[in-house]
């Protein structure tokens, strides 16, 4: 097995081993009407993002490919994306590109679900060519182009040089003919930063905020040293990046991940503003070790809880979602 795909399976592993904690989204209720008046059964959560029109405002988000274990993720993760016709983003391909024994991880997810909206997935080190062999080697409807400095920083093997970082990106949007979504790995976005990515033409942005599966741990407990632990509260929560993004969401579409626990975080999200939420730890703890039929009762009851609580707040299109119906608490409450 190479380096890279050990490093995968460790990713795989170390990031189901992280517990659910408490993150901002605790710190945000909504208010309570005892009349919704509406019927469960009008709901309807279609979504609008990337041109497409899903049936649900969420979505799988990168995690694997790369080495055996994770192609069965892949294929597991591929076949719930197309029952529910869900959008599906792959973790990254570099490990492919530099070696082609390991596409076989990845295309299954295009042979599992043919007509399916997958997205490519690589770092902003990639050439414009490596760019476009990514989108070819899965048919990608988009390509997804992950920053995460925090994470290289903690990792001996990783990046120390990002001053090409943005100009890369930039080229790659220009040249692609498939749409760029730019996100982070789960330590957020700054209100710089989007500025940064919308002065260069970027359309798509994946906030991915802290809050859930935190990289820093993860580069930590991989290297034994744990040298850098004080820096696992490095990054801007979700809903602090989505604070952040407020003044861009009608020049650029905005979707939301990191630390997205379970239905009433989906809709917190989606009520600042997201236009679509991804889900990683939350789908990978889905379909570790489970049967097909038990993962599809979990989506199917994640589906359902979506819709009681869409029910509570009176709301039949996730679209009504406003962050008027927010309380705060905390220290959020000034924002
Ligand atoms: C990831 N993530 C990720 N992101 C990315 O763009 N490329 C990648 O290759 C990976 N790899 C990866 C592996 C594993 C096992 C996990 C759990 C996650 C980051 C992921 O897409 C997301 O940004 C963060 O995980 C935060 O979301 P959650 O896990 O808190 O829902």
């Amino acid at each position: 097995m190479t380096t890279r795909s050990k490093r995968k399976d460790e990713h795989v592993k170390l990031a189901l081993a992280q517990h659910e904690k408490n993150n901002d989204f605790d710190l945000m209720r909504f208010y309570h009407h005892s009349f919704p008046e509406i019927n469960y059964r009008d709901i309807d959560l279609s979504t609008h993002y990337l041109g497409q029109t899903f049936n649900y405002p969420f979505y799988i988000n990168a995690m694997t490919g790369g080495s055996e274990k994770t192609k069965e993720l892949n294929r597991k993760f591929a076949l719930i994306a197309k029952r529910y016709g869900l959008m599906m983003v792959l973790g990254s391909q570099h490990a492919a590109l530099d070696d082609k024994t390991l596409e076989e991880s990845y295309r299954v997810v295009r042979d599992v679900n043919p007509e399916g909206f997958i997205l490519g997935n690589i770092n902003p080190n990639a050439s414009v060519t490596e760019a476009k062999r990514a989108v070819e080697m899965i048919h990608a409807n988009a390509l997804s182009i992950h920053i995460n400095p925090a994470q290289e920083l903690t990792m001996d093997e990783g990046d120390r040089d990002f001053s090409h970082w943005l100009h890369r990106i930039e080229s790659i949007n220009k040249e692609l003919d498939v749409p760029v979504i730019v996100k982070e790995v789960g330590f957020g976005m700054s209100r710089y930063t989007i500025n940064q990515l919308q002065k260069i033409g970027i359309k798509h942005i994946d906030v991915s905020g802290k809050g859930g599966t935190n990289f820093v741990t993860i580069e930590n407990t991989r290297s034994e040293g744990k040298r850098f632990s004080y820096l696992e509260n490095w990054g801007l929560s979700t809903v602090e990046s989505l604070i952040e993004a407020k003044p861009f969401m009608n020049k650029v579409e905005i979707m939301a991940s990191g630390g997205i626990r379970n239905p009433l975080d989906v809709i917190k999200a989606l009520a600042l503003g997201a236009q679509a939420v991804g889900l990683s730890s939350v789908f990978l703890k889905m379909v570790h070790d489970k049967k097909e039929e038990e993962m599809y009762a979990e989506v199917d009851q994640f589906i359902d809880e979506l819709k009681r609580i869409m029910l509570l707040l009176g709301k039949t299109n996730p679209r009504e979602l406003t962050d008027t119906d927010i309380i705060w608490e905390g220290r959020l409450k000034e924002r």
